[in-house]
C-alpha cells in the first residue's frame, strides 16, 4: 500500500504532481480563462462584500494560510488575518457579519480549528472550509467549502495536503481577482497558465531527491537549523523548519530572512546550516545580500534557486534547483526540495518518519 516507496510519506511528496492536478481538474479551465468553484460562486457576493477574511488554522494549514494572505491580498486586493484557531477561539476576536472566514484542515476534525468554526458563526461571520477529508466535522459545520483531493494522507506530517490546500486557496484568489478586477486581463490569464503548468514542475522539482539525500548525508547531525524566505517564501520557511523537527527531532526555525539581523544572526557561526529560499522571482535581490551577511559569518548556505540560476551558486555551499514559476504559485515548488530535505535526514537518523514521537495525525483534543 506504500506503492513501492518505503514510507508513506516520501509516496505522499511523489504524489503531490497528480493529487494538485485533481484538486484543480474541473475548477481551472486555463484554455477558456475561467475558475469554476460551486462553493465559491454560490456564496460569491458574501466573498466580494467582505470587508476582510479571517483565515484560521492549525500546524501546516496554518502555513499555507499565510501564503493564502500572501496570495489573496495581492491578487483580489482583500484585507486577510491569519490566525491560529488555538488564538483566535479564546481571545474574543472582533468579528463581524461582513467578515468571511476561512478555516483550513487537513484532517477536518482540529478540534482547536473546529472550535474557532462554532465561535465564528455565533458572531455571525459567513465559514467557509478548506478540508480534505469529505465528511469530517469540518467540512459538515462550515457553511459552504471547496475541498482538496489530496486523497488519504497517512503521514503524520503533512506534506500533499499542503501543496492542495495552496492549490484551492490561490484558485479563490483568482476567481474574487476576476470578479473585482483587481487582476489585469493578462495577468489573470497568465496566472491560470501557470498554475495549469504546475504538476509537470512539481514532477520536475521531485527530480531534486537525489541532491536532497546527498545534502542529508552531511547535516543529518547537525543540532540546529535555520530556514530563510521572503515574501510568499516565508510562510515556506516556516513549513521547511516544521517538517525537520517533526520528523528528525532537529530544532528548526523558520524566519522571514529580513528579520535575521534583529536577533537570529546571532546564532550563526561555522556550525549553522542555513536553508535560504532564494528563487529569481520576487526578492531574489534582498536575499542574495541576506546570503552574504551569512556566508560571511561562516554559516553553511543551502539554497533553492530557480534553474539556471548563478548568483546565488557562487555563495551558497549547496545549491538545489527548481523549476521557474510565478512568485505567488512559487511556494508550490519551493517546498518539495524541502519535503525530501526532512524526509532523508529524518530517515537517516533511524526516526519513524510516518509517526513521529508524540503526534498524532488529528488533534481532535486541544
Ligand atoms: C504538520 C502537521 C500538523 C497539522 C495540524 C493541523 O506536518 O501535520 O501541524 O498540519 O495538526 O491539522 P489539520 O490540517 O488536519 O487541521
Amino acid at each position: 500500500e506504500k506503492g513501492g516507496y518505503d514510507h508513506f510519506m516520501l509516496k505522499e511528496i511523489f504524489e503531490q504532481p497528480s493529487v494538485i492536478k485533481d484538486t484543480y481538474r474541473g475548477r481551472l479551465h486555463a484554455n477558456l480563462g475561467l475558475i469554476q468553484m460551486a462553493g465559491v460562486e454560490d456564496n460569491l457576493e458574501k466573498f466580494l462584500n467582505a470587508e476582510r477574511i479571517v483565515i484560521v488554522a492549525c500546524g501546516t494549514s496554518w502555513h499555507a494560510g499565510l501564503v493564502a494572505e500572501y496570495i489573496i491580498e495581492e491578487f483580489a486586493r482583500i484585507s486577510v488575518e491569519v490566525e491560529y484557531a488555538s488564538e483566535f477561539r479564546y481571545r474574543n476576536p472582533i468579528i463581524n457579519k461582513n467578515d468571511v472566514v476561512i478555516a483550513i484542515s487537513q484532517s477536518g476534525e482540529t478540534a482547536d480549528t473546529l472550535a474557532a468554526i462554532k465561535l465564528a458563526k455565533e458572531k455571525g461571520a459567513f465559514v467557509f472550509g478548506v478540508c480534505n477529508v469529505v465528511g469530517s466535522s469540518i467540512s459538515r459545520e462550515t457553511h459552504a467549502g471547496a475541498y482538496t483531493h489530496a486523497g488519504p494522507e497517512i503521514g503524520v506530517a503533512s506534506t500533499k495536503a499542503f501543496t492542495t490546500q495552496i492549490t484551492v486557496l490561490a484558485m479563490i484568489a483568482l476567481r474574487l481577482a476576476k470578479a473585482k478586477g483587481t487582476l489585469t486581463n493578462s495577468d489573470f490569464h497568465r496566472y491560470l497558465q501557470e498554475l495549469e503548468l504546475i504538476p509537470d514542475k512539481v514532477a520536475e522539482a521531485l527530480g531534486t531527491n537525489d541532491k536532497a539525500k546527498e545534502i542529508a548525508t552531511i547535516f543529518k547531525d547537525a543540532p540546529n537549523c535555520l530556514y530563510l524566505g521572503r515574501g510568499y517564501n516565508f510562510p515556506v520557511a516556516l513549513e521547511g523548519a516544521l517538517k525537520l523537527k517533526e520528523i528528525s527531532y532537529i530544532h528548526a526555525e523558520g524566519y522571514p530572512a529580513a528579520e535575521m539581523k534583529h536577533g537570529p544572526i546571532a546564532l550563526i557561526d561555522e556550525h549553522m546550516p542555513v536553508v535560504v529560499i532564494a528563487p529569481k522571482q520576487g526578492h531574489y535581490d534582498k536575499v542574495v545580500s541576506n546570503i552574504q551577511e551569512i556566508k560571511s559569518r561562516s554559516g553553511k548556505i543551502i539554497a533553492v534557486v530557480t534553474k539556471g540560476d548563478t548568483q546565488v551558486r557562487e555563495l551558497a555551499d549547496y545549491v538545489i534547483e527548481i523549476p521557474d514559476t510565478s512568485d505567488a504559485l512559487s511556494p508550490l515548488l519551493t517546498t518539495i526540495p524541502l519535503q525530501l530535505l526532512s524526509y532523508h535526514i529524518a530517515v537517516m537518523r533511524g526516526c519513524n518518519v510516518d509517526q513521529p514521537r508524540n503526534l498524532a495525525k488529528s488533534v481532535t483534543v486541544e
